[in-house]
């Protein structure tokens, strides 16, 4: 496959058009930024470890009967990936009480939600990713009840998949972030990544944290946390 011109820059991820126009390269490159690109680094290895762990997490859905943008990794830190249109929601699983939820509402921490609370945030660096309702989602013209309501029903189940793989493999997961989109058939495809960037890890044994929380807290060990995280979810053979 060709890779072609950039046709979309985010604060940590690329898109390459292809000679395929279904098809597009994502880049995972090592920038990192918080609060809005108020915190920014760039953390060597961070968009290698980030792929692949992504990768791993599109693997499994698609296993599940999940739809995913997911094609192949050319290699770490490019993913090939069917062409979406991307919906412009921040769409929100919490299972466990943290980070933003437990400034804005009296929550206790590490209380937990079952069933898990779905939270879609507006995606516009302009206004702040404000938290949408469903009527303020569908007023705005960015998505409709009937769809909104498939991504409820496919989040639902994309929890359930990673949370119970994630627990068998020793990592509470209480919460993660992910973006849909559709493909050219119009249907409503995941897109974007799952990794520590976008999703809380809690090690079950030691409590540590093994997610961008550490950058957004000024600690170190960033990249080992990450690298942790795939050591633990990865089987031998992915490991090659
Ligand atoms: O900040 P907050 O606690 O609301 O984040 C909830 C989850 O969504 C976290 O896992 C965080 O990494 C993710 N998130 C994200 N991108 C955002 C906001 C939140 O990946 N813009």
């Amino acid at each position: 496959i060709e890779i072609g011109t950039l046709i979309y820059q985010g604060k940590a991820k690329g898109v390459y058009e292809t000679d395929d126009p279904q098809k597009v390269v994502v880049e995972f490159r090592d920038d990192i930024t918080a609060g809005d690109g108020a915190k920014k680094d760039n953390l060597s290895e961070k968009g290698f470890w980030n792929s692949i762990i992504s990768a791993k997490f599109f693997e499994l859905l698609e296993e599940a009967g999940i739809q995913t943008q997911y094609i192949e990794l050319i290699k770490p830190g490019l993913m090939l990936s069917k062409k979406l249109e991307m919906i412009p929601l921040e769409v929100i699983t919490r299972n466990i009480a943290a980070g933003s939820l437990l400034r804005r509402y009296p929550f206790e921490a590490k209380q937990t939600f079952e069933p898990p609370i779905i939270q879609i945030d507006y995606k516009s660096d302009e206004y702040g990713d404000p938290m949408l309702n469903d009527e303020i989602a569908v007023a705005l013209g960015l998505i409709d009840e009937y769809r909104l309501k498939i991504i409820k029903e496919t989040t639902l189940r994309i929890n359930k998949v990673l949370k119970d793989f994630l627990e068998s493999k020793g990592i509470l997961f209480p919460d993660f972030k992910i973006e849909f989109g559709y493909d050219a058939d119009g249907s409503i495809v995941l897109g974007d990544e799952i990794s520590p960037d976008t999703c809380r890890f809690w090690d079950m044994e030691t409590c540590d944290t093994l997610d961008k929380d550490l950058f957004r807290q000024g600690e170190s060990g960033v990249i080992d946390a990450y690298k942790k995280v795939a050591s633990m979810i990865l089987d031998d053979e992915d490991k090659e």
